[in-house]
């Protein structure tokens, strides 16, 4: 469920209608509801009651300081994986016993920053990494809470490019290794050994991959406590799938992953983390855009819209479907007709949907993306000389650009001469 429906013949975020935000902005532009954001935190944060639990919110997905600042207020702990990451959830007034610190290649300055700011957890990928922290934080006089982060070799039956639990992926360490590398762990004084971290993947639709991995970890955690070790907090990662089709997509719902941790892995009494990232945010937030010209080509119509791959690429890098709805609702048995929805950028990647079925559109029209809060303003680029897009928070009524869209002068300017030209 979100806070993006039609009234009066119009598409509204919570109770501002799109087109007044059109008309303020300019297009294109994402537009998140605060509304959506705290309902799906709940919804994860209900559905580990009666554990000790923190939701730490995968600020990849979408990463504005306003997104940060609405959630961290609601009680979310964050799960950074860059130094900048990190800083940004500072900045939102996160405090550093609620920011986990994950990623298969932390630097030392990364590694420093968290360590002299305060950090409730390093999820170590790799022995080296466990080294460097440990040198780190002897040097600084600190011990390094620490979990590991296992890779239980289960298909996640997602995306290839999405995908981390296989031994093939590049993540974690393999879970058949993980005594040796815990009792190298538990050796270094730098660090203390307070647990295990998985991730199996994003966008996952089914809840079997997630109960193969988290029986593992139930099972490591007897084996590492029997090895002398005190696990007590278990980090499992996001990955849970959103609808991003109306019509016929139901990725099982937050309460009963809730349900199968509980299942899994309640028996230890650990505390459990989660790390949601998409299901947070994903739906909701919009891209909105206007139709610049309709063309017709052979035997196909296009839709060229003012918003591009840059602007957000999961379609292009990872045939991803978003519905793509008019933001003037349709009257009602009005008759659709296929559209080929691309942007301007000069790629046919740039292509958005194929043979889509929208209403009749004319230029000037706005159309808005669905399901494009996570992963969109975060992985957009200004290729092509494109401005990023303004984001646009929503809170009831009220509305707030809270990221501005540069000028040109602004990008123009980022670039220096050397004194040679
Ligand atoms: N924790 C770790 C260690 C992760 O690598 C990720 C996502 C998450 C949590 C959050 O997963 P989520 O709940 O969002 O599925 N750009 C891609 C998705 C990349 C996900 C990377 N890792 C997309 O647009 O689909």
């Amino acid at each position: 469920m979100d806070h993006f429906l039609y009234s009066d013949g119009a598409l509204y975020a919570e109770d501002v209608p799109i087109s007044e935000i059109a008309a303020a902005v300019g297009t294109p532009f994402y537009v998140y509801s605060t509304a959506t954001l705290l309902r799906h935190f709940q919804l994860f944060d209900d559905a580990l009651d009666g554990m000790d639990h923190l939701v730490c919110y995968a600020m990849k997905a979408a990463s504005n300081q306003a997104i940060l600042k609405t959630l961290a207020q609601a009680g979310a702990g964050m799960d950074v994986v860059s130094g900048g990451e990190y800083l940004r959830a500072r900045a939102a007034g996160v405090p550093g016993d609620k920011i986990v610190f994950s990623g298969v290649g932390k630097t030392a300055d990364e590694i420093h920053a968290a360590l002299s700011g305060g950090i409730r957890q390093f999820n170590v990928e790799s022995e080296p990494e466990m080294e460097v922290i440990n040198a780190i934080a002897l040097e600084l006089g600190v011990v390094a809470p620490i979990t590991v982060r296992v890779n239980p070799d289960v298909d996640a039956k997602t995306h290839a490019k999405i995908a981390t639990g296989k031994s093939e992926n590049k993540f974690g360490i393999p879970i058949t290794r993980a005594s040796e590398v815990y009792a190298h762990a538990a050796s270094l004084p730098g660090l203390e050994v307070i647990g295990i971290d998985v991730h199996i993947g994003s966008q996952l639709t089914e809840l079997e991959p997630f109960e193969l991995a988290y029986t593992k970890v139930a099972e490591l955690t007897e084996k590492l406590r029997s090895e002398g070790h005190n696990i007590r907090r278990l980090d499992l990662g996001g990955g849970l799938g959103i609808p991003y089709t109306r019509a016929n997509d139901a990725p099982p719902l937050p309460v009963e992953y809730g349900a199968l941790i509980k299942k899994t892995l309640g028996h230890l009494g650990c505390e459990i983390e989660i790390e949601p990232g998409r299901l947070i945010a994903g739906n909701a937030g919009l891209m909105v855009s206007k139709v610049i010209y309709v063309k017709s080509g052979e035997g196909r119509d296009f839709l060229i819209l003012d918003g591009a791959m840059n602007d957000l690429i999961r379609p292009a890098m990872y045939e991803a479907h978003h519905d793509i709805v008019a933001v003037q609702e349709p009257a009602p048995g009005v008759e659709q007709q296929p559209y080929d929805i691309v942007g301007p950028v000069c790629e046919s990647g740039d292509t958005f949907a194929k043979e889509r079925n929208m209403p009749p559109l004319s230029p000037g029209d706005l159309v808005a993306f669905r399901s494009a809060g996570a992963y969109g303003a975060v992985m957009s680029s200004e290729y092509n000389t494109r401005p990023l897009i303004p984001e646009v928070l929503v809170h009831r009524d009220q509305f707030a650009v809270i990221r501005e869209r540069p000028s040109f002068d602004e990008i123009i300017n980022r670039d220096t001469i050397p004194e040679w030209l």
